[in-house]
């Protein structure tokens, strides 16, 4: 697909369209849990009320995800905002697999099933979050492992959980264990069958990393699947337990764990001849365990002993790579993505986000593909390793920085940034932090736009997915905001179904287009068209609408 122009009439800006993504600030009604209607945010008021804005739909089936109940979040918002139009992600995939049989029916199930029966039975490993949080797995997707496994005739598994309070309510992993171990039991009851949980561990210090930021969660989480090498406990419920007697904020924290027997032994290290499979669909958090599991250099942490497993992914998590060499899906390939049509016609864009997202504004907003495209310059500014709720300014200041330096360059006609500081700040459910990660955005911001406009450019503000409007649970049956035992507000660490604020900042007199007000639905989807237009190509027919317009002609009465 070439690019073509937009409209005779229409001239494009003389400095770039900055893209500026929001991570996790959605919008809700002021009150007692909203970080963003309590933060101090000077800017983003401003630039909201005197610009032409819009509500953004980011969640659900407005983003390729089964439901309406199912939250946005940062993967599918950034690739179906790359991508310009509505494809089904991860969680629509699997789900649809499962239903119609095909994700059983390939030939990587058929191996998986050869490895784990007959003579020389290997055990089959499962490892994955566990949680129906659908960001990056569903429980039902690992139930549905579980019983094909039976059905198969595999004799021999071990389920390696990943504790979530991220995706779910902070502390609900019992709830997850619980279902799991009775499913376990159930299995287990027939002849000649043993499954059982062997390790584990919160998501944030057991395996899923994310963009290389902090390889020693994967190594940890690798010591306790693969050795059986970390806190011996009896049970999955026992580390639990331990957990919140220590008062561990939210089960994302939960240390690494080894299920072990009375004399020591671990119940399921993994083994020469096995078949390790992870079950997540979403890439990011699943790209390190895999690339440990199948490079052979690797240089992230010592490995020890790296078994000769069968090793699959749930799906395919980076078609440039092509990691995991065998999964059980491969999704279609997000081919015509914005960046790519832009580098392809000359078009040179920047991209740039502190570690902790880095991924989302090259990676997803590529279509799933770790290479940049000739034009596309790429540049990370390492998050430095802090927790975010103690430093809930985190790199804004510096990514602020070098967004200012790229506009400045003149080199760049599309630069996009995305700021952590809603999500990851409203991931870790306080509040307070919340209301300085909101403001240190609205301070970036700020500067950015003075930028923007001395270099004549359009500022373009919006978000992925909302979280820190809501840091509180709230209960819609009471009308209430939930309260645990002791009368305390309980934590929402989660995303949200919040709509996402989308405004142009255009100083031009007339800009020579009108923001459509027009379409039933306007989404995350809808934003690719609207950049072209803005940059002053026509978008491509395959492409959903854009959200603006060029404007009518003028007339002699104006
Ligand atoms: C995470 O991976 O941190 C959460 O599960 C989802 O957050 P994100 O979609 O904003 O990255
Ligand atoms: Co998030």
């Amino acid at each position: 697909t070439e690019l073509g122009l937009w409209q005779e009439r229409y001239t494009p800006p003389a400095g770039p369209v900055v893209l500026v993504i929001m991570d996790g600030i959605g919008l809700a009604p002021p009150n007692d849990g909203n970080a963003v209607s309590q933060a101090d945010i000077p800017t983003l008021r401003r630039l909201w009320r005197e610009n032409a804005s819009l509500q953004l739909a980011a969640h659900g089936t407005a983003v390729g995800l089964p439901t309406d109940k199912d939250m946005g979040n940062s993967e599918v918002g950034h690739t179906i905002l790359g991508a310009g139009r509505v494809l089904p992600q991860g969680a629509s995939l699997v789900q649809k697999a499962i239903a119609d049989g095909t994700l059983f029916g390939g030939a990587t199930w058929q191996q998986v099933v050869d490895k784990c029966t007959g003579s020389e039975a290997g055990t089959l490993h499962l490892i994955g979050l566990l949680s129906d949080g659908n960001v990056h797995s569903h429980i039902d997707h690992l139930f549905a492992l579980l019983r094909q496994a039976d059905a198969a005739g595999i004799a021999r598994v071990r389920v390696h959980p990943l504790l979530d309070g991220r995706d779910v309510e902070p502390h609900s992993a019992l709830r997850y264990l619980d279902r799991l171990e009775t499913l376990l039991a159930e299995l287990s009851s027939g002849a000649d069958r043993d499954y059982r949980i062997a390790s584990g561990g919160g998501r944030m210090r057991t395996t899923m990393d994310r963009y290389w930021e902090r390889p020693d969660v994967v190594e940890a989480g690798w010591n306790a699947h693969v050795h059986g090498v970390g806190l011996q406990v009896p049970s999955a419920r026992a580390a639990v337990e331990r957990a919140y007697a220590n008062k561990v904020a939210s089960d994302q924290q939960i240390p690494p764990f080894v299920v072990a027997d009375a004399a020591g032994t671990p119940v399921g290290a993994i083994e020469d001849g096995d078949a390790v499979l992870l079950f997540n669909f979403r890439g990011d958090r699943a790209i390190e365990l895999s690339a440990a599991f199948e490079h052979e250099h690797f240089d992230f942490f010592e490995r020890g002993r790296r078994p000769d497993v069968l090793f699959v992914g749930m799906l395919q998590y980076d078609g440039d790579l092509g990691l995991p060499r065998h999964c059980l899906l491969v999704p279609p390939a997000i081919g015509n993505t914005m960046v790519e049509l832009l580098s392809d016609a000359g078009v040179p864009s920047y991209h740039v986000a502190e570690s902790s997202k880095f991924g989302h504004v090259t990676y997803y907003l590529f279509g799933m593909r770790s290479r940049p495209f000739a034009r596309a310059k790429v540049h990370e500014v390492s998050s430095g390793g802090l927790e975010p709720d103690e430093h809930p300014e985190m790199k804004a200041a510096e990514v602020a920085d070098d967004v200012i330096a790229a506009v400045d360059s003149g080199e760049y006609r599309f630069i996009v940034v995305n700021f952590a500081n809603g999500d990851m700040v409203g991931h870790t459910g306080s509040l307070p932090a919340a209301v300085k990660a909101v403001e240190a955005v609205d301070a970036a911001i700020t500067r950015i736009h003075d930028a923007v406009r001395s270099s004549a450019g359009v500022l373009v503000v919006t978000a992925d997915h909302g979280n820190a409007e809501e840091m509180l649970q709230w209960s819609a049956k009471s009308a209430a905001f939930k309260q645990d035992a002791d009368g305390n507000p309980i934590a929402k660490t989660s995303h949200t179904l919040n709509l996402v604020p989308f405004v142009i900042v255009d100083e031009r007199q007339p800009p020579g287009y009108a923001v459509r007000r027009d379409l039933a639905r306007p989404g995350l989807a809808n934003i690719a068209s609207t950049v072209l237009n803005l940059l002053g190509y026509a978008a491509p027919a395959q492409y959903d609408p854009s959200l603006i317009r060029p404007a009518p002609e003028q007339t002699d009465a104006g």
